[in-house]
């Protein structure tokens, strides 16, 4: 059958139809807000490459996030960025760490908050690296050890889910192994298992202040010319024992979202990185793009490509829009 008998416009022209055959929806429960956390500073500082996104000290970051409960928002992914960095990254797995600290603050004074941590080493090692440096390499193995201790020390803090995103191998391992011994089997691992070396990180590592100080993060980060590859990450990962497993950045690798989604039965996660959020603010302060419009179009498009969660710094105000 074909046209003159079918039109597909038919199904278009009502907006309450639309929304009746909409196969795509993005929920708020969907939603994960970042959130960058700083020592050593007495109030929030504005990120200027990421508009309308802060440092905050951790009384601030409490404040934030009584505000996005109110809004709708239902978790958090928390970095942190230490006054103090070395190179064995102890801010990093220290009781008193920035990370810590903000755990244990937002347990207590907004319990609902569901609170990830991010786990990796860059901002607290002094070369900026994801791991321990020796000479100009990146020690793999060596690299683990701190990951599994800091992961352990940021659950004890109060974390519900742990988010490495260094891209050592046989990280997800070491860190299930030792969440096991220590009791908290009951924690879920998030995974950056396809996590590319890409230049959409910029403006958050002027946010985190976490540039490499040599080189680049491409021995461990991957090629964005590769696909194949990134289903190895995730099948290692799962194999790992990975709950859930992430694609960064998301809007170029839309195409690994849905591979990843076709090939594996768990819960896949896309990160709209801090680049793809700063193209948006840029063309939107300039009046170039409808800024809601886009954000919309953008996050269902992530999600029609098969993620079933969505990290973005948008997510704040889509919870403000769809109450509008
Ligand atoms: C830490 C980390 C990075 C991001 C998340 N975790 C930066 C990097 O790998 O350099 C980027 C997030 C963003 O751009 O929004 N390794």
């Amino acid at each position: 059958m074909k046209f003159p008998i079918v039109r597909m416009r038919r199904l278009r022209e009502n907006a309450t139809l639309r929304d009746l055959v909409a196969e795509t929806r993005v929920s708020l429960d969907d939603l994960v807000m970042p959130l960058f956390v700083a020592e050593g500073i007495a109030r929030k500082q504005e990120i200027k490459s990421m508009p309308g996104q802060f440092r905050f000290p951790v009384k601030g970051l409490v404040d934030e996030c009584k505000r996005l409960k109110e809004l709708g928002i239902k978790a958090v992914i928390l970095f942190g960025i230490p006054e103090h960095k070395d190179p064995q990254a102890s801010s990093a797995w220290s009781h008193q760490g920035i990370i810590q600290q903000a755990a244990r603050a937002l347990k207590e004074k907004v319990p609902e908050m569901f609170v990830i941590t991010d786990l990796c080493l860059c901002e607290y090692t002094s070369s900026g690296h994801c791991g321990i440096v020796s000479g100009k390499k990146i020690l793999n193995d060596a690299t683990l050890e701190i990951l599994a201790k800091t992961a352990l020390s940021q659950v004890k803090a109060g974390a519900d889910l742990v988010a490495p995103s260094d891209m050592m191998d046989g990280r997800v391992g070491k860190i299930r192994e030792t969440l096991d011994q220590k009791g908290y089997h009951h924690i879920p691992i998030l995974a950056y298992s396809a996590k590319y070396a890409s230049a959409f990180y910029g403006p958050f590592r002027e946010a985190a202040q976490s540039a490499p100080e040599f080189g680049d993060r491409k021995s461990y980060q991957m090629d964005p010319a590769n696909a194949r590859m990134a289903l190895r990450e995730v099948e290692l990962d799962i194999a790992e024992g990975a709950d859930l497993v992430m694609i960064k950045p998301a809007l170029a690798y839309l195409d690994i979202i849905r591979a990843v989604r076709e090939k594996f039965h768990l819960p896949v996660a896309a990160y709209n990185v801090s680049g793809e959020y700063a193209m948006v603010k840029a063309a939107a302060r300039n009046g170039w793009l409808d800024e809601k419009k886009t954000v919309l179009e953008i996050l269902t498009s992530i999600k029609r490509a098969g993620a079933d969660l969505i990290l973005s710094y948008h997510s704040a105000d889509f919870a403000k829009w769809i109450r509008e």
